[in-house]
């Protein structure tokens, strides 16, 4: 594998222990799940009505963690899903998921800004804070954009900005802006001695970039958490009182032309 970016590595470390301290204790769960759910509020996909017809699609998911969703996308008639990860204890997880549930995907590890596969490979590519916001979108996107074939989509969940300019460096969210909204790129967050870094663009940045990558914006939804969410045991920098008032994730899908 090419040298990784010091964020790569980063994120290396960061994931390998929160496989150890909740991602694969809540693997089972969630691949057991028939619907699809979104984010940390638990969207149901029902009332989002983003996702295409899934039946014979090639997909990628890029930063795909335990898998969970690409599992769900194969349920729902992909023909084929392919997971790439940078962290081998996630997908240590997702191999053993993969074999108790016999779905059939299949798993890379690599860098999701540099994957190892060839061009126009794909008719979707997926990410659910995945490369969507632990990859620089000036790499990832791009990247993207090459596994794709022409009229492939690229659908991505991911913070809205609005969040990231109220979020403080090391605490939980604020109800008032903190970080300048121009120019917003690479976040460095210190959390309990843990360093990690994470990659934000505005709303109209991300949206010049797609469009200059070739892709049509076709949607973009903002969630909010609902009157009975409740704060997520793990993903708790953002209470549920917060986001009941502002949109804390948002989804993309654009497609390329
Ligand atoms: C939050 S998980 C996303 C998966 C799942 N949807 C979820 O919400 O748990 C983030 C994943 O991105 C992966 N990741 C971070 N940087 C990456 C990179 N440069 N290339 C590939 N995967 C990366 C991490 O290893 C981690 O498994």
């Amino acid at each position: 594998m090419p040298e990784l970016p010091d964020y790569a590595q980063q994120a290396r470390s960061h994931w390998t222990k929160s496989n150890s301290d909740f991602t694969a204790e809540n693997a089972r769960e969630s691949w057991s799940r028939d619907e699809i759910v979104w984010g940390v509020w638990k969207t149901p996909e029902s009332d989002v009505g983003i996702l295409p017809e899934l039946r014979g699609l090639d997909v990628i998911e890029l930063g795909c963690g335990t898998a969970y969703f690409g599992a769900w996308l194969k349920k729902r008639g992909a023909r084929r899903v392919v997971g790439v990860d940078i962290t081998p204890a996630q997908l240590d997880t997702a191999r053993e998921m993969n074999e108790e549930f016999g779905l059939g995907l299949e798993f890379i590890e690599a860098n999701a800004e540099d994957v190892p596969l060839p061009d126009a490979s794909f008719d979707m590519a997926f990410s659910e804070y995945g490369a969507s916001i632990w990859c620089d979108q000036y790499r990832w996107i791009p990247e993207a954009a090459r596994l794709l074939r022409p009229g492939g989509e690229l659908i991505f969940m991911r913070n809205t900005d609005l969040e990231m300019v109220c979020s403080p460096d090391d605490a939980r969210i604020a109800e008032r802006l903190i970080r300048p909204l121009k120019g917003m790129h690479r976040l460095d967050w210190f959390s309990e001695g843990d360093q990690s870094t994470e990659f934000h663009l505005s709303a109209s940045d991300l949206f010049q970039l797609l469009r200059r990558t070739g892709f049509d914006v076709l949607d973009l939804r903002q969630l909010y958490a609902s009157e009975d969410s409740v704060d997520h045991p793990y993903y708790n920098f953002v209470p549920a009182a917060w986001a009941r008032q502002w949109p804390s994730e948002e989804i993309w899908r654009a497609r390329k032309s």
